[in-house]
């Protein structure tokens, strides 16, 4: 009888910690259900909360975070809109960061999601609410306005990636089609082009997301790297490597002799990550409630399909933003 003591004990306390935890959720999922409201892209809705527009789930993480979440000066936080390559950064930061642990011939990316490797801090929270993960390389959709306090005040390290607006969109736009539940109607393509031009996308707008960051990496060179996927795709031998440095990770000259960040740059490619079983069957628990089948995060990798799939008209509409709000960094 004694030694079921301690478990009895534990699961009362499981089950208070539980009982609080749905509190909290309910307190939130409430405090969201009160904030303004848009169409939304897989879900029924966006919602606004301080300059931007979210969906309920992360917008949940987003304000425990905001409350709570402790960084440390070692972090280094990945931040992306959606669909602009955190699955492709995810795995190069990871393999960087991890690169003498791991053997490239038995190592956890050909049997693991990137996802899987790199946890996503809102839905972590969303989940954890009173936790953090215990590693050091994190990733998050935030916009810099937003960020919990304590990630500027660490000394950590944030390595943004810029994509084109309308990959960006045209990708977004696959992919919520992928994701938007059957019970709602279509994402019809001239609508999301609106919807993203008024701002009023996942993470929007994005102009002001892309803008936060770009205008940090000027101020703190040393604490934010604005990084675009075209210039990885482009040259990505350039580019992995001044990732490295800045995250204090650099490839010292026997690496660069021994060819390891040519296979940090093989192993990540989207040929091999798009071809490993793992990613072509496997599926991702974005949280205990939501799974995405692997492959969707891997479609084309290239730049400049949008011209596959968008007007002239749609092209020009969101070029008139670019021009009008980022032209000072394309
Ligand atoms: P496309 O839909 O244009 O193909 P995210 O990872 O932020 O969700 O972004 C997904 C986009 O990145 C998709 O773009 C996907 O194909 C592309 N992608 C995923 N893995 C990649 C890789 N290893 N290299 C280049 N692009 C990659």
């Amino acid at each position: 009888m004694a030694d079921l003591l301690p478990s009895q004990n534990f699961s009362s306390h499981q089950d208070v910690k539980q009982e609080e935890h749905q509190e909290t959720h309910q307190k939130l999922s409430e405090l969201v259900s009160t904030l303004p409201k848009a169409k939304g892209w897989a879900t029924q809705h966006v919602h606004y909360h301080q300059g931007f527009w979210f969906n309920q789930s992360p917008l949940q993480g987003i304000i425990t975070l905001q409350k709570s979440f402790e960084a440390r000066p070692t972090d280094v936080f990945l931040v992306t809109l959606p669909k602009s390559g955190t699955t492709w950064f995810k795995a190069l930061l990871f393999t960087i960061m991890n690169r003498n642990r791991y053997d490239f011939h038995d190592h956890p990316l050909l049997t693991a999601n990137p996802h899987e490797c790199v946890p996503f801090l809102e839905m972590y929270a969303m989940e954890n609410p009173n936790q953090r993960p215990d590693l050091s390389l994190l990733s998050t959709h935030m916009p810099y306005t937003i960020l919990p306090k304590s990630i500027l005040a660490s000394g950590s390290r944030i390595v943004y990636v810029y994509r084109d607006p309308k990959d960006t969109f045209v990708s977004l736009w696959h992919f919520m089609s992928k994701l938007r539940p059957k019970e709602l109607p279509p994402l019809v393509l001239e609508d999301a082009v609106e919807q993203f031009c008024s701002g009023k996308s996942s993470y929007g707008p994005f102009w002001d997301h892309v803008l936060g960051y770009w205008k940090a990496s000027i101020e703190w060179p040393d604490r934010v790297m604005f990084v675009k996927f075209a210039d990885m795709k482009n040259d990505p031998i350039l580019h992995a490597k001044r990732l490295a440095e800045f995250i204090s990770y650099p490839f010292s000259s026997e690496e660069e002799n021994e060819g390891v960040i040519h296979k940090v740059i093989e192993l990540c490619s989207f040929e091999n990550l798009s071809n490993l079983e793992v990613n072509k069957s496997g599926s991702y628990k974005a949280s205990s409630a939501s799974k995405i089948e692997s492959k969707t995060f891997f479609r084309q990798g290239k730049t400049g399909d949008w011209k596959n799939i968008l007007t002239t008209e749609m092209a020009e509409q969101i070029d008139g933003i670019i021009e009008q709000k980022l032209k000072d960094l394309v």
